[in-house]
């Protein structure tokens, strides 16, 4: 099984994919956490490069996408299929979302290198982590390469525009309110969609 955490930078994917996933392992479950793009050596290589330079997005997008096809090829796919359960803190969502929405190029286009570097692999859950982009770059300001307030409103837009377009797979959970409060909705949302708790 697949959950994915998605949002705008700040949302607070990464503390409550770790959350679940330290939830899900003392459970005794099968469980292993990834964050995009990353998890490989070539894919934290390249995850180096994408975040430290500025380039054209179709170089941008081309990385992530190569990234994400070494991480499925090595690590998720292999996983999946013994049955394992796999978090991701970012996945295919994100690229939609920034280079798409974001950006400005082709949705379709987009989607369909989704497919190629997941070898078709969808989320079976999507945690959309959803919070106004001022709150969300005040709470990372100084720790990552920011983007501007205008780009994170279209990018906002592009997640909940994907979120309403598949709500059997995406559920959008607002994170203004504390850390716990936010993981006890995450909890509930995974009782009520999977069969793990
Ligand atoms: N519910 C919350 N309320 C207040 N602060 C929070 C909450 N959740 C996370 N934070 C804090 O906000 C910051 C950003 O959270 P986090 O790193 O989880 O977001 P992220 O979505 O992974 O960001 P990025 O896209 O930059 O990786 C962290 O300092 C974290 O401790
Ligand atoms: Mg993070």
């Amino acid at each position: 099984m697949l959950i994915t955490f998605e949002g705008i930078d700040g949302s607070g994917k990464t503390t409550q994919s770790r959350k679940l996933f330290h939830f899900l392992k003392e459970r005794g479950l099968p469980v292993h956490l990834f964050r995009e793009p990353g998890g490989t050596d070539l894919a934290e290589k390249l995850r180096e490069i994408i975040l430290g330079k500025e380039m054209s997005e179709r170089t941008e997008l081309l990385l992530f996408e190569a990234s994400r096809a070494d991480l499925c090829s090595e690590v998720i796919l292999p996983l999946i299929e013994s049955g394992e359960i796999v978090i991701l803190d970012r996945f295919t969502d994100s690229t939609l979302a920034y280079q798409g929405y974001g950006r400005g190029i082709e949705l379709e286009l987009v989607k369909r290198l989704n497919d190629f570097s997941t070898f078709g692999l969808r989320p079976h859950l999507t945690f959309l982590l959803d919070l106004d982009p001022r709150t969300a770059l005040d709470r990372v300001r100084e720790k990552t390469r920011f983007e501007s307030l205008e780009f994170l409103e279209k990018v906002r837009k592009g997640f909940l525009e994907i979120a309403r377009k598949e709500p059997d797979r995406v559920v959008v959970l607002r994170t203004d309110m504390p850390e716990d409060q936010v993981f006890d909705e995450v909890v509930k949302i995974l009782k009520e969609r999977t069969p793990l708790i």
